[in-house]
């Protein structure tokens, strides 16, 4: 029997009703991570679901350096997921700096991933951070001395609503792929987010795909390449023009020319997969420009593409 929950006023689907739904896998480093038979990925890199959240999410968005200076950090989690980058930024920043005010918004649309990963004590690498987020998701406000937590359920395109304007210097963007995901790559969902970054605020994400590239730079983004972790493609980092990124190289400027660049759309933040993914494949079809399949030839050819 699917449940109705009703979180913080928002009421919602429970897709399924067994504890157990997610397979455990092991990645690269040794640590461990889920696989989603709904978007039919897993929830991090193979490559090491730990190092991940350093070097694409912690490092880019320069935690330990505010942490350092003591500065406030107001971070967005775009998707809780197991909880891992959550947690790493809490361990990293109060590991730095133990009086460092760290306020945190993440929003998760399946309260049952929570409910796992929790059961499983998931988040034991990071002790502190597990301490202070194993109530989750019973309890959505966590409150310490340093650390101010918001869980957001529902769906992000909606719960976005309910964060602060102009108010997070740090978003990590972490949903899963713009092909299994698109409603979480548009260029609204970015409007959305931009909306609520402050102008010094720097956006990390791991994907490097053309049409969420796209969809930041209508958004009003400036882009720079990040890194690049195993043989994945590199990252993408971006802010609002304040920073010096490293740029992004020719074959990935020319990639953002090809049909692959149109970007997702979604106009009231409430369409459904398909019609996102329709809505794309349409205006793919109208596109004047060259298509990715010669950008990945010409490429190829050259013997640039990994
Ligand atoms: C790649 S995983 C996130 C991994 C996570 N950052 C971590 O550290 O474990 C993507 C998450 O997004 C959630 N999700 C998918 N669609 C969503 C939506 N529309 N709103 C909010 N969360 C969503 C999924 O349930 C999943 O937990």
């Amino acid at each position: 029997m699917p449940g109705y929950g009703c979180y913080v006023g928002i009421q919602y689907r429970f897709p399924r009703d067994s504890l157990v739904q997610f397979v455990r896998q092991s990645t690269e480093d040794g640590s461990i991570t889920y696989f989603s038979p709904e978007f039919e990925e897993t929830f991090h890199s193979e490559y090491g679901a730990v190092q991940e959240v350093q070097e694409q999410f912690i490092e880019p968005c320069g935690l330990l350096d505010l942490a350092r200076r003591g500065e406030s950090i107001r971070l967005i989690n775009s998707c809780y997921g197991l909880g891992y980058n959550s947690a790493a930024a809490i361990e990293a920043v109060l590991t730095t700096n133990p009086t460092c005010p760290i306020e945190i918004y993440t929003m998760e649309l399946d309260p049952l991933v929570i409910q796992q990963a929790s059961q499983e004590h998931v988040l034991s690498p990071w002790p502190l951070a597990h301490r202070l987020l194993g109530s989750l998701p019973k309890t959505t406000e966590v409150q310490s001395e340093s650390l101010t937590f918001h869980l957001l359920l529902g769906d992000a395109r909606q719960r976005i609503a309910d964060i602060p304007k102009g108010w997070a210097n740090a978003v990590f963007h972490d949903p899963f792929s713009p092909t299994a995901c698109p409603e979480l790559w548009t260029v609204e969902f970015f409007q959305a987010l931009a909306q609520t970054m402050s102008p010094e605020g720097v956006l990390s994400t791991y994907s490097s795909s053309a049409a969420a590239r796209k969809a930041m730079l209508e958004a009003g983004f400036t882009l720079g390449t990040g890194l690049r972790i195993g043989r994945r493609a590199p990252s993408t980092i971006a802010d609002f023009g304040v920073r010096t990124f490293p740029e992004l190289g020719v074959q990935e400027q020319e990639h953002l020319l090809t049909s692959a660049a149109v970007p997702y759309c979604d106009p009231d933040l409430n369409w459904n997969r398909a019609q996102i993914k329709e809505d794309r494949k349409r205006r793919q079809a109208e596109f004047q420009g060259p298509s990715s399949n010669q950008w990945r030839k010409r490429w190829l050819k050259n013997r640039l593409v990994p």
